[in-house]
């Protein structure tokens, strides 16, 4: 009796070890391809200077357009300007930004809801 405890505790702390390293992998992952999809035009660290597009720092709940000192598109600012950004408005963001603000700056349309969870994963974990 006293071993199968001990045994279930140990195949517990595999488990929550295995756990841990595989959420591990998933940020280190959504890191990636955020820096490959998105990192040719944006910055993600605090007071780095604006890219081709502005600085993604702190991304999640603060209001479309607020980048202090980037210059917005016309466009961007009267469909998206203020609204906060949401996981669910960023999540349509990438699918296409085009449709959320036409003739914004930013041309990008991902298909596949699995590297916009990634993607948007990222900022979560990080900002
Ligand atoms: C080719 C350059 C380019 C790429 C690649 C790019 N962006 Fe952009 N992004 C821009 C530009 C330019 C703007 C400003 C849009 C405007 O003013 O119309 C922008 C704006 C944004 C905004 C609005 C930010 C705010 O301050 O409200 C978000 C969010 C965003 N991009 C996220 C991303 C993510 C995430 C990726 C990667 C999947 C990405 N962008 C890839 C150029 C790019």
């Amino acid at each position: 009796m006293r071993s199968t405890t001990k045994r279930l505790v140990i195949v517990g702390l595999i488990l929550a070890g295995w756990q841990a390293m595989a959420q591990g992998k998933e940020v280190s992952l959504s890191e990636k391809l955020t820096a490959s999809h998105c990192g040719a035009c944006h910055t993600f660290k605090r007071d780095e200077p604006h890219g081709m597009g502005p600085n993604l720092h702190g991304l999640l709940d603060r209001p479309a357009g607020s980048a202090p000192g980037y210059d917005y598109s016309d466009s961007f600012l009267q469909r998206l300007g203020g609204q906060p950004w949401s996981r669910e408005l960023l999540d349509a963001w990438l699918a296409d930004t085009q449709a959320l603000a036409p003739g914004s700056a930013m041309t990008y349309f991902q298909d596949d809801p699995g590297k916009r969870e990634l993607i948007i994963q990222y900022f979560e974990s990080s900002n």
